[in-house]
């Protein structure tokens, strides 16, 4: 078969892949189903440098200079068909224009697609991901990944770098602050309710983008919690803690996938063939377009496993990678390593057949210059939706003597720099918002007596002339995010001397957490009667922390991450498996536990109290074929209206491999007026009970135990039910949503 044979019949495939199921096992969107011919043909017509011009993504600008490279220098490039997209650019008018080069000045006239970090807010920017996770809200979630939406829409964006979706158990490393936490169910949830919020089904329709999630896979695994580093996972965890969140993504219908920057028992995910080719596009049968990390495809060097960027151009593509992020090494050396090796035209066939399709879906072809809406782009901060979200990210961790909420004309001092950080209020990865947006804590208070808190001294005389001290310590935005990983996740500077200044007056103390990632606070806070994580809670950050703080709102977060006593207990998890001899908190017993610390996190995942209290009433199990309904009544026995986010567990305690002692299989925030009594049932498939065994979803026949509670460490009802009969699962176990109805 002669080179134009191998060519025309690879364009077919790439074509019949795209008419067949462009999205796998999501529904095709109507605007891919009309191209496919088109796209086809299209194939048919580019060059090689065409095709290859369209894997390679350009950086337009920097991320806090956006668009500051679309000299006249980038116009002849996008005129020669260089780049199938640009990140890191914004703006209705400045993206019209660049369209129109491409569109109107390029031999075939193929739109552009414009992409951007997107992570918790455009120009509204909202509570960090993980605050929002903290809401264990995923409808809420779902909300802010719609607004935020709406508004890069409105900027001329087609496509957001979000979900991140990494489940991690080590607080050292910087990026959990833009995860769900340590949970695969709590975090599968979260991603598909992003996705869904981000495209609503169809990304082409108005207010809805193009979603990215990442970073596949096992990143927040890295070693020592250090960024960027090796993640030596079993295939057990691999499967049934890292990879949950993406099949659950998929489901949801998420356009594309990020591969992640670090290797899995060595092989790097830019480059992994197996994960990516083999279980993401061949058993999970993916067919939405990848992208590399930002210049992760050059970066194979780095990890030892190629020569020449020639060679890391070519292990890519054959791993699936289709578009080639800032690095420049596909469209610098992808053609030398195609003449070197034809049998990699046809990969290139099919990475520009899903590149074009992603743009068919978004309506490109259609319309081009349809994105951007200047009138939307200029409408108001959306404030109120962004205070709601906020109340509802924030956990209280502890209200020792009932501190909180605080009386009517109680006589306050707020102390700490971070109180009055309004940079620090919009987090990291804020696109294009302003820190001059942020109402701080501070500025939500006007009557308490503020100090910054840098001369201890001087912080406590202002505590001491108070009633109640409200003190704000945790790291500033910088100290979490993307590379910025730390060894020692204590309070960092002098906070703990300002924390014993304070603590040395003896007045009541509310610490005011506000922090990316959880922190090791056990000394921090001993003595301190009330504990609020408030996190990085975005523009209504003071204003929602304060109706906490009076009582306005009562609060409802749960931790979504576990936090540690000491650095040195990570990396942690409610989840793990009991060992041979389980942690004991008598240290005559030797057990799986440190001797220099108590046993277990200082805040338990699932965490966080309320201003009310709840009475749980015992367990119902009802077996029905291959589920469990299991029932429980809630009651709001306080004396105030309030939510609860009742959580089920589950445990399988013997089976054919240690399992974890506790696993989340289930939950649902309920708001319930004082008195009010609820009873919701869970509906617990036995394919959620699969444990991942030779490299298949095995149902082990057996007891299993189930608890319900108000978090991972505060069970209030348990029950069990048997599976007589084993089966097979046909997806993630985590990644399976309970369905729960409330009565
Ligand atoms: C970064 C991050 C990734 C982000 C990308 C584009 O290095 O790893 O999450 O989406 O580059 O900014």
């Amino acid at each position: 078969m002669n080179s134009t044979q191998l060519h025309r019949r690879d364009v077919m495939k790439a074509g019949a892949l795209l008419a067949a199921s462009a999205w796998g096992p999501v529904a095709i969107a109507k605007s891919t189903r009309d191209h496919s011919a088109r796209i086809r043909d299209l194939i048919g017509r580019m060059t090689l440098p065409e095709k290859i011009g369209q894997m390679n993504q350009i950086a337009g600008g920097r991320q806090k200079a956006l668009n500051s490279r679309l000299d006249e220098g980038m116009m002849n490039r996008v005129r020669r068909g260089e780049m199938g997209s640009f990140l890191h650019v914004a703006g209705a008018e400045p993206l019209r224009k660049l369209q129109k080069v491409a569109v109107e000045e390029s031999r075939l006239g193929i739109p552009l697609l414009f992409a951007m970090d997107v992570i918790h807010g455009y120009r509204t920017i909202l509570p960090v991901p993980l605050a929002l996770a903290a809401s264990w809200d995923p409808a809420m979630m779902e909300q802010a990944a719609a607004l935020a939406a709406e508004e890069a829409r409105a900027a001329g964006l087609h496509w957001t770098f979000t979900p991140m979706v990494d489940v991690a158990r080590d607080a050292r490393w910087g990026r959990v602050v833009e995860g769900a936490g340590e949970d695969a169910y709590l975090g599968s949830r979260m991603a598909e309710a992003q996705v869904r919020g981000i495209e609503g089904g169809d990304p082409s329709a108005p207010g809805r983008m193009l979603s990215c999630t990442k970073h596949f896979v096992g990143y927040g695994a890295v070693a020592g919690g250090r960024d960027y580093d090796s993640a030596d996972l079993t295939d057990r965890a691999l499967h049934e803690v890292y990879l949950p969140p993406f099949h659950a993504a998929i489901r949801a219908g998420t356009g594309s996938f990020m591969t992640a920057f670090n290797d899995v028992a060595g092989v790097p995910m830019t480059a992994h063939e197996d994960l990516v080719r083999g279980q993401l596009r061949g058993r999970w049968g993916y067919q939405g377009l990848i992208v590399s990390d930002w210049n992760a495809i050059r970066e194979l060097m780095n990890h030892g496993v190629v020569a020449t960027p020639a060679e890391a151009a070519a292990l890519a593509l054959r791993a699936g990678v289709d578009m080639d992020m800032a690095s420049g090494t596909y469209i610098e050396h992808l053609a030398a390593a195609v003449a070197a090796d034809a049998t990699l035209l046809p990969l290139v066939d099919e990475a520009v057949g899903r590149i074009l399709a992603v743009k068919a879906r978004l309506g490109l072809f259609d319309d081009p210059y349809g994105f951007g809406d200047a009138r939307r782009a200029a409408a108001p901060l959306a404030r109120t939706k962004a205070r709601e979200m906020a109340t509802r990210s924030i956990v209280l961790l502890r209200n020792e003597g009932a501190v909180l909420p605080l009386k009517p004309g109680t006589k306050v001092a707020l102390i700490g720099a971070l109180a009055d950080d309004a940079s620090s209020a919009i987090g990291s990865w804020r696109a294009r918002g302003r820190p001059e947006d942020a109402v701080t804590l501070r500025t939500a208070l006007p009557q308490a007596s503020y100090d910054p808190g840098t001369d201890p001294a001087a912080a406590a005389r202002i505590a001491g002339a108070a009633d109640v001290v409200l003190l704000a310590i945790g790291e500033d935005f910088d100290l979490s995010g993307e590379a910025r990983s730390r060894s020692d996740i204590t309070l960092p500077g002098k906070q703990q001397a300002l924390v014993d200044a304070i603590r040395a007056t003896g007045k009541p103390i509310v610490a005011i957490l506000m922090n990316g990632r959880p922190l090791a606070l056990e000394k921090a806070l001993a003595g301190i009667p009330a504990v609020l994580e408030t996190w990085f809670l975005g523009i209504e950050s003071g204003p929602a922390i304060a109706e906490i703080l009076t009582g306005k709102t009562s609060p409802a977060g749960r931790l979504p991450m576990g936090m540690p006593r000491v650095t040195g207990q990570l990396p942690m998890t409610y989840a793990h498996v009991p060992s041979g001899r389980p942690a004991n908190p008598d240290l005559a017993i030797d057990s799986a536990r440190y001797r220099d610390v108590d046993v277990g996190p200082l805040f338990p995942f699932g965490h966080g109290l309320s201003y009310s209290r709840f009475d749980y009433g015992a367990l119902a199990i009802e077996q029905r074929g291959d589920a469990a309904v299991v029932s429980v009544a809630v009651t709001n026995a306080g004396e105030r209206s309030a939510e609860e986010v009742v959580q089920l567990y589950v445990r399988d305690p013997v089976a054919s491999v240690a399992r974890p002692v506790r696993e989340l299989r289930g939950f649902h925030r309920l708001s319930l007026r004082a008195g009010e009594q609820r009873t919701l049932r869970f509906t617990l498939t036995h394919a959620q009970l699969a444990l991942w065994k030779a490299g298949k979803w095995v149902i082990e026949p057996g007891v299993f135990e189930v608890m319900v509670g108000s978090s991972s460490a505060d069970i209030r009802a348990r029950g069990r039910f048997a599976i007589a009969e084993g089966g097979e699962g046909t997806a993630p176990a985590a990644a399976i949503a309970t369905v729960v109805s409330v009565s």
